[in-house]
């Protein structure tokens, strides 16, 4: 069996998915000679091809793969082989009905669109799991294929199957767990509403019910889909290590919330990722910072890829805005910043049929006329001066954790506010970050936190006293910790934490949660009992009403800073008077108390440390906006531990709050941004020892304090970087100026040696 460990590519990989079995051979002659005038080294082959690939069930024409496979690579350009299982062929589905989904609401669903499988089908598992074999088989140590490209999108559209197969898998899973129906019935709370099981054989998947389902039944079935759908990749995986040696991967789409990536991650040799942020959004470069460092962080720290991007629009939104002159390479280089030793996108050719004829191609239907391709070479031509750069290690200082299961707990739970978004508080404390010029790793729960000087655990809703334990750890070795609300709420079981939440995390931050006042918001018309009320505007005549004052209709909770240094980040960072400093908490917000006394009351004083544990009130609710019954009471904590501190945020602090409490926790940490004094719109990263210098901004800007050889233009800076709007340089520091870490090895000389 060949060795091949690192991708034999001289630069960033460039190129996209390629299906060249949707055209004729003349395009495919042209396609050749267009892929070496884009500078293309990489295209991802035949994820879509199993049709082709085995057209009558069991027998495989592979020949025509191999065909292309040879021509690609006499050309130079590797291929990224794919198994081709996330569409199975019509056969599947009129031979085997039972291998189609079914929703909860019991709808089959059909065969003409894609991925119509259930996770859960014997017939799925075995053939997708054959034809990979089959694959590997034949192209396993082909000097083309570089590497593996399993499934595509595992669970994008279809991540839950309510058919009989799957029941019986989550029954048989569901034993596994609980060995006795005893220990489930404990679980998941069933002397509730009288849910009690006498066998494993009664349980069902929670499926459309009279009301409110079961949270841990929910929580269970989270786990359960994930499981299965890990399943499906490991049976490939298995089948392809038999006869190949090259690195694996399947394609993430940033934190998608039916999946545990922390975990699926594991299994890869690479991590890739699917991105299609939105142009017509002023976040959306704060989208490919977030999804990039998330990436990085799934693969601890190593490179990834950008296995899919559009560019120009893609076709699957309401609007479909296409994106900026110049972003398409500004948003390739940027993520080349964040980690990406790879960019790839979907698709090369536009197609001319289907349901994505009018999603961007890196041949338009234009072909070469149009704006399109011209930015195509130009990316290409860039990133083929990036060669020093693969391979190199983002290094950051700050950590944002994000749990997969926990952001399931927190959509399994019911109430106190059920409108929470998926992973709102790591996106919320990441962007905080990012946008203060800061390097942010977003990486899992158990990630080893040696070396970060500052981590956010942003709703880790499910307690952990492991975690808390390492935190805890680190705060006594001098570390910021910034804990925020809905933190250590539940047990795994999605049990309530008992005696305050916060749990393990009490000791730590010197405070628990007593109450919770998920206060306010527009008052709902849509609970069961107000149905078809709406509530009238007051007038004098609402003799009684008048007099009720009532927190709802407010989406912001009142916040007072009175901690002198967070009041001057705030003041800093927004140019605001003395008085009335712009901050303000959100919708939900928690009544505090000491770790270890019921009965102590906060002192109302301004900056008060508590006598009793030590902890300092950095901001308080006011009764503004939902605060009326929480005014005085602390809304920003700290616990001081020799020189680390253990900071806890009781509210959905604004974007303001975050920015001062980050900048606070930065000058304490000793954390510096990228670079310092940066103009508006511009974003710095450090990739080894190569400095990215972004301007996603509308202006020209001059960047001062930047000297070295410019990768992108040859150019040597001395002092002083001219960057044009929506255009990115990369830059190397000349042996006079100053260096930081130096390269790693290449994207895949860290995987596992076979
Ligand atoms: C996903 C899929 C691709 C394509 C794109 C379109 O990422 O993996 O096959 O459908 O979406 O944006």
């Amino acid at each position: 069996m060949a060795s091949a460990t690192i991708l034999p590519l001289d630069s960033v990989a460039y190129g996209g998915d390629y299906n060249p079995e949707q055209w004729d051979a003349e395009t495919f002659e042209r396609d050749l000679e267009l892929m070496r005038a884009a500078g293309v080294n990489l295209v991802s082959l035949g994820i879509f091809s199993w049709a082709s690939l085995e057209p009558t069930e069991g027998t495989y024409d592979l020949d025509w793969l191999a065909a292309i496979i040879d021509r690609l690579h006499a050309a130079g350009i590797s291929v990224d082989l794919a198994t081709g299982t996330a569409s199975p062929p019509v056969w599947m589905a009129r031979r085997y009905p039972q291998s189609l989904p079914v929703t909860r609401e019991g709808v089959r669903l059909e065969f003409g669109s894609r991925q119509q499988y259930s996770p859960s089908s014997s017939v799925y598992r075995r053939a997708s799991a054959a034809l990979a074999g089959v694959l590997a088989q034949r192209f396993g140590d082909h000097p083309g294929v570089v590497m593996w490209h399993v499934n595509n999108e595992y669970g994008c559209h279809v991540s839950e199957c309510f058919g009989e197969e799957s029941r019986a898998a989550f029954r048989s899973w569901l034993q596994d767990r609980y060995q006795t129906i005893e220990a489930l019935n404990e679980a998941w709370g069933t002397a509730f509403w009288s849910q009690r099981y006498a066998d494993f054989a009664e349980v069902e998947p929670p499926a459309t019910m009279p009301t409110l389902h079961n949270p841990s039944q929910l929580l269970d079935w989270r786990r359960f889909n994930n499981h299965q759908l890990l399943g499906c990749l490991l049976g490939e995986i298995e089948s392809i290590r038999a006869h190949s040696d090259r690195p694996i991967t399947t394609n993430f789409m940033g934190a998608f919330p039916p999946l545990d990536y922390v975990q699926w991650a594991q299994h890869l040799d690479i991590v890739s990722d699917d991105h299609y942020p939105d142009p017509a959004r002023p976040s959306g470069a704060w989208d490919v910072a977030w999804q990039s460092d998330l990436m990085r962080g799934l693969g601890d720290g190593r490179p990834f890829l950008l296995m899919e991007q559009t560019t120009d629009a893609v076709q699957w939104r309401t609007r479909n805005s296409p994106k900026r002159p110049g972003q398409y390479e500004l948003w390739s280089l940027q993520r080349v910043a964040h980690g990406a030793d790879g960019i790839l996108q979907f698709q090369w050719r536009q197609s001319r049929r289907g349901a994505e004829t009018f999603h961007g191609g890196m041949v338009p239907h234009a072909g070469r006329a149009g704006r399109t391709w011209p930015a195509v070479v130009g990316l290409g031509e860039t990133l083929g001066r990036l060669g020093p750069v693969v391979g190199a290690r983002t290094e950051a200082q700050v950590a944002v954790l994000v749990d997969c299961q926990s952001n399931w707990a927190l959509q399994a739970a019911i109430g106190p506010a059920s409108e929470e978004t998926d992973f709102a508080g790591a996106k919320a404390w990441h962007r905080t970050w990012w946008e203060l010029g800061y390097a942010v790793d977003v990486v899992g729960t158990a990630a080893d936190l040696t070396g970060y000087r500052v981590v956010v655990v942003p709703q880790i809703f499910i307690e952990d006293a492991e975690l808390a334990r390492r935190l805890t750890e680190f705060v006594a070795g001098g570390g910021q910790v910034i804990v925020t609300a809905r933190s250590f709420v539940v047990d795994p079981t999605m049990a309530a934490v008992l005696g305050g939440y916060l749990g393990s995390l009490r000791e730590l931050l010197g405070v628990r949660v007593t109450d919770v006042v998920a206060a306010t918001g527009t008052p709902a018309n849509d609970g069961e009992n107000v149905a078809g009320y709406v509530e009238e505007p007051l007038t004098p005549v609402h003799r009684i009403s008048t007099a009720v004052r009532t927190p709802g209709g407010c989406d912001v909770t009142g916040v007072d800073v009175v901690d002198e240094d967070l009041a001057r980040a705030v003041r800093d960072l927004t140019g605001a008077a003395e008085d009335g400093l712009p901050v303000a908490g959100g919708r939900w917000a928690e009544v505090l108390a000491p770790a270890g006394d019921p009965a102590y009351d906060y002192d109302s004083g301004a900056a008060a440390r508590s006598r009793e544990t030590g902890v300092d009130v950095l901001a308080r609710f006011t009764a503004e906006g939902g605060g009326a019954d929480l005014a005085g009471l602390p809304a920003i904590t700290r616990a001081s531990h020799g020189s680390g501190s253990a900071y806890y945020v009781a509210t959905d602090l604004d974007p303001v709050g975050r920015a001062g409490l980050a900048t606070l926790v930065a000058q304490r940490g000793a954390v510096a941004p990228v670079l310092a004094d940066l103009p508006e719109g511009v974003e710095a990263q450090r990739r080894g020892e190569h400095l990215f210098v972004l301007n996603h901004g509308d202006e020209q800007v001059v960047v001062p304090g930047v000297t070295g050889l410019d990768l992108t233009t040859g150019e040597h800076l001395d002092g002083e970087l001219t960057l044009p709007a929506r255009t990115a340089r990369v830059v190397e520091p000349t042996p006079a100026s100053p260096t930081s870490e130096p390269a790693s090895a290449p994207l895949t000389s860290a995987l596992p040696s076979r």
